[in-house]
C-alpha cells in the first residue's frame, strides 16, 4: 500500500515537471512568434486599399480598408482564414473603394467586429464639397448600418493607440486643418498613421492628396517621427506630394495600390508616374496589385 502512494506521488511529481516544462516552452514560443503579418492585397479595381495584420502568436486581426464592394469576397476569405472575427477595422475614409467591402460585409459580421476606427468625418462637413466621383452612397450607407452601433471609434490628429505591442500614431484625420489645405474633403480626411512594432515601421497614408497637409505634416510633426521603412504611398501613387517628401521620410519599400496597367499608362505619367519613376530611379522596391498578396514581417 505504502509502495502504491509513493508511485502516485512520483507520478504527480512527474506530471507537474511535465506541465511546467511545457508551460515555459509555450511562453518562449509566444515571445519568439509575436511578430505581425503585414499584407497587402489586390483590393479590386484599378485602385483600391486592403491590408491585414495578424499577430502570429494570438491569431489577432486588424484589417486595414477592405477595397470595393465586389473585394468582400476576398475580405472574407482573409478573415475566415483568421478565426472568423475582426478585433480591429481601420477604415481610412469613405470612398468605395476602400470601405465598400466593410459595408458589404457588416450585415453579417457586426457582431465579430470588435473595435472600428474612422475619421471623424460628417454627414454634414462633407455635404458641401461633395463631388459626383466621391461615391457618397458609400458614406451614406455606412453611416445608415452602424448608426446605433457602439464600437465606431472616431480618431483625431494626435492620438495613439497601443494595441498589443502595436504603438500606433494618428497624423491625420478629418479636422478644420484639412480645408486649409483642400476641399477635397473626402480623400484628405484620411487617417494618416504610423505602425511601429519591434524595428520596423509602416506608414499609411490613406488617400490624403493634397500638397499642402504634406507638408505641414512634416512641418509639425518632423521626418524623424514620420519617417517609416515602408509607406503606403497616398492616393494610391497619384503625385501631388513633391517627392521630396518621400524622400524626406526615405522608406526603403513602398506600397502603391493600384494595378501595373494604371501605373505605368501614359495616362498617367504626371500623376502615379512620376512616383513610380521616383522609386525606380532611387531603387526603392515598389508594391503594387501585381506583386499582392505581398508579406512584410513587422518584428
Ligand atoms: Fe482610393
Amino acid at each position: 500500500m505504502k509502495e502504491a502512494v509513493l508511485s502516485v506521488k512520483r507520478m504527480i511529481i512527474i506530471l507537474m515537471i511535465l506541465l511546467l516544462s511545457l508551460l515555459v516552452s509555450l511562453s518562449v514560443f509566444t515571445e519568439a512568434n509575436g511578430e505581425w503579418i503585414l499584407t497587402q492585397y489586390d483590393a479590386g479595381g484599378s485602385v483600391g486599399m486592403f491590408y491585414s495584420l495578424v499577430n502570429q502568436a494570438n491569431g489577432m486581426l486588424i484589417l486595414i480598408d477592405g477595397g470595393w464592394t465586389s473585394n468582400a469576397e476576398q475580405v472574407k476569405s482573409v478573415i475566415e482564414a483568421n478565426g472568423g472575427a475582426v478585433n480591429y477595422w481601420i477604415l481610412t475614409h469613405y470612398h468605395e473603394d476602400h470601405c465598400g467591402a466593410f459595408n458589404a460585409l457588416w450585415p453579417e459580421y457586426k457582431e465579430k467586429i470588435e473595435n472600428v476606427y474612422v475619421t471623424p468625418l460628417t454627414w454634414n462637413d462633407f455635404e458641401p464639397y461633395c463631388r459626383e466621383w466621391d461615391t457618397p452612397e458609400t458614406f451614406k450607407l455606412f453611416l445608415e448600418q452602424t448608426k446605433d452601433a457602439k464600437n465606431i471609434v472616431p480618431l483625431h490628429r494626435g492620438d495613439k493607440l497601443d494595441i498589443d505591442s502595436l504603438d500606433i500614431n494618428i497624423y491625420n484625420a478629418w479636422d478644420d486643418i484639412i480645408l486649409l489645405h483642400s476641399t477635397d474633403v473626402a480623400n484628405n480626411c484620411s487617417l494618416v498613421f504610423r505602425i511601429q512594432y519591434g524595428n520596423t515601421s509602416v506608414l499609411f497614408l490613406g488617400d490624403m492628396v493634397a500638397e499642402g497637409l504634406a507638408d505641414f505634416l512634416l512641418e509639425t510633426y518632423g521626418a524623424d517621427i514620420l519617417h517609416a521603412d515602408y509607406i503606403q504611398a497616398g492616393h494610391h501613387g497619384w503625385g501631388r506630394y513633391p517627392m521630396s517628401f518621400y524622400q524626406t521620410l526615405n522608406p526603403k519599400e513602398i506600397f502603391l495600390d493600384a494595378t501595373d496597367d494604371l501605373l505605368t499608362s501614359e495616362e498617367y505619367k504626371n500623376a502615379h508616374g512620376i512616383l513610380v519613376r521616383w522609386c525606380q530611379e532611387n531603387g526603392i522596391p515598389m508594391h503594387s496589385f501585381k506583386t499582392a498578396p505581398y508579406n512584410v514581417t513587422l518584428k
